[in-house]
């Protein structure tokens, strides 16, 4: 909703910044204290529960909260994105994610055309194209059966698709109907990734899927020729078409690549390419890996994330409780940054798809009618799967700077271990830490309480933990395909409802194009350099000497 007034000048703003100083003195173990508080700062839905009650903020907060949601007209604004309104205004187009998982009655119009029969008529091309390739009726150049897959992108047409791939690998489903199949991604530039994605494959047996939007990516396009090259040095030039397929939204460029136009995924521009994962950017290449029907149940728990986040109230709405916390700890009480922190070795590749999901979107300067914001919109994400990264950067949230934490732990593993002699199962004594750690953060540990452990004078600085450190923990029941999908979709929400209250546009990404065009001038001096011997010109001292040495 195009609005002049920026949020920061509404009553409900100022009274949240005022607040701040109500809250800050307040220390989490008295916040704990409160069971009615706690109580109210739990939210279940479809199986998964998230606690809040270890944020730094009362019930008085979230109240300010929901009338901050209401003075930057969220509801609205979410109707408007599911109702296919032309949302991302810099690009003038509508922003659908949700529709790639709706199921087929549903209507959803972008542009008064209702998307929802072209998305499942690629879901069934998919499907079709994927029994063809899995049950060996499709067979490469040489007759042998894909059983090898290269997805060819990066960005948002690689993280997410990667962060889905690690998280199946492991699940008991999912890894039977894998087995005999091998999805490997190339996404850098950088003449190792290529190397490593076709160490040990045999091109006989496999199969590049090049992923691009727009397809004119500059990364994935040479990546794209490398593995035509190689297809082509090892099988002729009329392997190309058995061998390789595409998944774009840029049609004509993929035919001039040389692809078949019938194997051609498509998608749309209302799908942007960080909320892709769920279009043919990953269905193709997690169907080849996992069949379809595997994938449909990642785009049914997204689906039922998105009816929840479009018709709960706010008080009982994951997604939108979860952004609004975020706007808090990252506007209001100034912690920046975020740490994702999965109690899932599966969920490796999760905060660096959010990353992207929430860096690229709410990384932004103006608002949405461009106007410079007032304040820092977007924060740093970044994690690692616990208990790793308790031997790493843990100490610095324990204590160093205050970084706000999302626990995320699993109820059943996929795969328990129970050895006879000890205490408990591999998978209690990893959600022993998953439990341990946010009260670790909040409660800390007083001088008063080392004092009485017998701490020796001199080392009480040390071990003293401040305590009074936000985080949530997310309980998710399984680990399968649904809940990833589920997952995502809450992660997708949260990121999209921070940049609604912010008022900025979180479906653009004009601040990535700066270093792509300096990037093709460098190519450029590089190509003219090498090939004529001229000296470097047209930079400025450092980059000049940068190159120079570099050409030698
Ligand atoms: O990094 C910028 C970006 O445009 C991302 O938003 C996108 O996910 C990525 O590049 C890849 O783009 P494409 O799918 O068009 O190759």
């Amino acid at each position: 909703m195009a609005s002049t007034t920026l949020i920061c000048e509404t009553e409900p703003w100022m009274d949240l910044k005022a607040h701040v100083e109500d809250i800050k003195p307040t220390h989490l173990r008295n916040l704990m204290n409160d069971t009615e508080r706690c109580k109210s700062m739990m939210v279940e839905t479809d199986g998964i529960l998230v606690d809040y009650s270890r944020q730094q903020a009362s019930q008085k907060t979230m109240e300010k909260l929901f009338n901050l949601a209401k003075a930057a007209h969220l509801k609205e604004k979410i109707d408007r994105m599911s109702n296919g309104e032309l949302i991302n205004i810099t690009e003038n187009r509508s922003v659908l994610h949700m529709a790639l998982r709706a199921p087929k009655d549903k209507v959803i119009c972008s542009r008064g055309v209702n998307v929802v029969p072209d998305v499942w008529s690629v879901l069934d091309k998919i499907k079709a194209f994927s029994e063809k390739i899995r049950s060996g009726l499709w067979v490469g150049a040489t007759g042998k059966v894909l059983k090898d897959v290269v997805a060819v992108g990066i960005g948002g047409s690689f993280l997410g698709p990667l962060f889905v791939h690690t998280a199946l690998q492991t699940d008991p489903e999912a890894s039977e109907c894998a087995k005999g199949h091998q999805l490997r991604f190339l996404a850098n530039v950088d003449p190792i990734d290529y190397a490593r994605s076709i160490t040990g494959l045999n091109p006989e047996t496999t199969l590049v899927v090049i992923v691009s939007k727009t397809f004119t990516t500059r990364e994935t396009m040479l990546n794209a020729r490398t593995m035509r090259e190689w297809i082509k040095n090892e099988l002729g030039s009329d392997a190309v078409s058995k061998h390789m397929v595409a998944v774009s939204t840029n049609i004509k460029l993929v035919k001039d690549f040389g692809i078949d136009p019938n194997n051609i995924f498509g998608f749309w521009d209302w799908v942007g390419g960080r909320y892709s994962v769920c279009s043919a950017v990953g269905v193709l290449p997690l169907s080849l890996q996992y069949g379809f029907s595997v994938v449909r149940n990642f785009l049914d728990g997204a689906s039922s994330i998105d009816e929840h986040f479009c018709s709960a109230p706010y008080e009982k709405n994951l997604p939108v409780i979860l952004g609004l916390l975020s706007v808090w700890n990252s506007t209001f009480l100034g912690y920046s940054s975020r740490a994702i922190l999965p109690y899932s070795q599966a969920l490796e590749k999760f905060a660096p798809h959010i990353q992207q999901v929430s860096m690229e979107s709410n990384g932004k300067g103006v608002t949405i009618d461009g106007i410079k914001l007032p304040f820092e919109a977007g924060e740093i994400d970044f994690g690692e799967p616990g208990t790793n990264g308790q031997h790493s950067f843990y100490q610095l949230i324990h204590q160093g700077r205050v970084i706000p934490c999302d626990f995320i732990g699993v109820m059943k593993s996929q795969h328990p271990i129970s050895l006879k002699d000890e205490l408990v199962c591999n998978h209690d004594e990893l959600m022993s830490n998953f439990f341990a750690q946010p009260d670790a953060l909040a409660y800390g540990k007083t001088s008063e309480q080392l004092l009485a452990d017998n701490v020796a004078n001199d080392l009480i600085p040390h071990k003293t933990f401040s305590g009074n450190r936000p985080s949530l923990s997310i309980l998710l029941p399984s680990l399968g395909a649904y809940n990833i999908g589920q997952l995502l979709a809450i992660y997708e929400h949260r990121v999209a409802v921070q940049g609604f209250i912010w008022g900025i546009n979180s479906f653009d990404q004009w601040g990535v194009e700066l270093g792509k065009s300096l990037a093709s001038q460098v190519t450029l001096q590089l190509s003219k350099s090498r090939k004529e011997k001229t000296p470097v010109e047209g930079f400025n001292y450092s980059t000049t000497t940068l190159l120079t040495k570099f050409l030698k």
